[in-house]
């Protein structure tokens, strides 16, 4: 099995993302001998903003660079992806990355019928997702979520349902962030290996 592991929390040791990949990554390759996984740090490891000089068809270093990110997402069976909530979305290391894999003919296309479809079905993706407050159904901050809602539309469109581990509420008090580490480690525990 190939996995595609990737973070893009700024926050270091202290990351509550960067420990729940680590965890699910753990599990998969445990269950899984000889799991090969591929490292992609985007924040270590930063990747330029795209722009024209990146897109494929580019023709230079740049845009061999993007599709090497784009065939590295291709070749993995899964991919576990760190994502932390920063303003409300994903930090913009990590969009920089996605802007390498939504890539039209590859991951995408448009049919003649004018509907567009995906071309990734069968891939797992799973993101741990960490965030200082709450917003699911009916909290106070439900209407800025804009990670979780994004991501989730954004592997649909390229044909993969994505599974969400979460922890939230980890800045809201001592007791409230080691309820959302015992939830996301009990999601963890119940992700199929
Ligand atoms: C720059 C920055 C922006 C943040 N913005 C938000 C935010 O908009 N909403 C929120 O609930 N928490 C926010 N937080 C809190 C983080 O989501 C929380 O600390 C989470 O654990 C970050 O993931 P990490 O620990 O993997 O870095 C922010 C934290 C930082 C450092």
């Amino acid at each position: 099995m190939k996995l595609l592991h990737i973070d893009s929390s700024i926050t270091g040791e202290t990351s509550v993302s960067r420990s729940l990949t680590a965890a699910i990554v753990a599990k998969l390759a445990a269950a899984h001998s000889g799991t090969e996984i591929t490292r992609r740090d985007v924040t270590a490891t930063p990747l330029p903003h795209l722009d024209l000089a990146a897109m494929p068809g580019g023709g230079g270093d740049a845009a061999s660079a993007s599709t090497a990110i784009l065939e590295e997402f291709l070749a993995a069976d899964v991919v576990v992806i760190g994502a932390p909530m920063y303003n409300f979305t994903i930090p913009s290391q990590l969009k920089a990355w996605i802007d390498r894999i939504i890539v039209a003919g590859r991951t995408f296309r448009h049919n003649a019928d004018g509907s567009v479809e995906g071309l990734i079905p069968g891939k797992r993706v799973i993101v741990a997702i960490s965030r200082g407050n709450f917003y699911g159904v009916g909290a106070p901050g439900e209407r800025l979520e804009h990670l979780e809602t994004y991501l989730a539309a954004l592997f649909g469109f390229i044909g993969v349902t994505p599974e969400f581990v979460i922890a939230e509420g980890v800045g809201a008090g001592p007791d409230h962030r080691a309820a959302a580490l015992d939830h996301a480690d009990q999601t963890i525990t119940a992700l199929a290996a």
